[in-house]
């Protein structure tokens, strides 16, 4: 199974650009999984829940979506994107799976960061594991790396690969994903953007460095903090379906649920 990730700079409030960007990219690739950063056809920054309404789109009739499916479709791939999600006046800061069958998945992130909780709803999708080609595979946003229960809940669930679109600003990601991965023996997608964006007195810069990591932790690939890069690297997903540390140990039954 050949994965991957597309750490770019989203253009700032420009949907079309920003789908024109992924299509032109993603179409010169061959890969079964690619994952795209959080809110990766808007950038991150609204200056107030009003204007992000504006921008945010239902799932799977918006335009993002749209341009998506026809994407996978074409080049026969999955992609999983963040996107700001519209559900009647809700907005979730979601992500979506877009197999190249057409059919579609959400994840609504469940831990909100910061000024998140002025703009979206907590997300209220208990960690669904997806199907494609045969491979379970699963999704977390960003800051829902700093909860080891919620990558447990998706391994618990028979996930093999996360999917973890993501807008870093903090300097753990690359280490709590890490053990999130070893702890859970699944291979771990973390796809971050680079840039930065300024609204009003505001200025955030984000960190980049995607990786993919391999069930032992090995590292498979880490970007750089401020390059645009698309790798995509041969797995072998039945990898993650051996959660034995030692002949006598394993991940998820020697787990002591009575006494936690
Ligand atoms: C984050 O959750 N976007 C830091």
């Amino acid at each position: 199974m050949r994965i991957g990730f597309y750490q770019f700079c989203p253009s700032f409030h420009n949907p079309e650009l920003n789908l024109a960007r992924i299509a032109a990219a993603l179409g010169h690739i061959k890969a079964d999984l690619i994952v795209l950063p959080e809110m990766c056809t808007t950038g991150y920054l609204f200056s107030s829940r009003e204007e992000l309404l504006r921008f945010a789109e239902p799932i799977p009739d918006g335009q993002s979506c749209r341009s998506m499916l026809e994407l996978c479709r074409r080049m026969n791939m999955a992609v999983v994107f963040g996107l700001a999600e519209r559900a009647g006046d809700r907005i979730y800061n979601s992500a979506v799976l877009v197999t190249g069958s057409g059919e579609t998945g959400v994840y609504r992130k469940a831990h909100l960061f910061a000024d998140e909780k002025d703009m979206f709803e907590p997300g209220n999708t208990p960690f669904p594991v997806f199907d494609v080609g045969g491979v379970k595979v699963g999704m977390l946003v960003c800051f829902d790396h700093f909860f080891p229960e919620a990558a447990r809940a998706l391994a618990l669930r028979g996930a093999q690969i996360i999917c973890h679109p993501a807008n870093l600003v903090l300097d753990y990601a690359f280490m709590t994903s890490t053990c999130r991965t070893i702890e859970n023996r699944v291979f771990w997608i973390l796809a971050d953007r680079t840039g930065s964006e300024k609204l009003t007195e505001r200025e955030i810069r984000f960190v980049g460095r995607s990786q993919i990591v391999a069930p032992s932790g090995r590292l498979l690939y880490r970007a750089g903090a401020d390059t645009e890069e698309l790798p995509v690297v041969e797995i072998d997903p039945r990898e993650a379906l051996d959660k034995m540390v030692t002949p006598r140990n394993h991940l998820l039954s020697d787990r002591r649920t009575d006494l936690y």
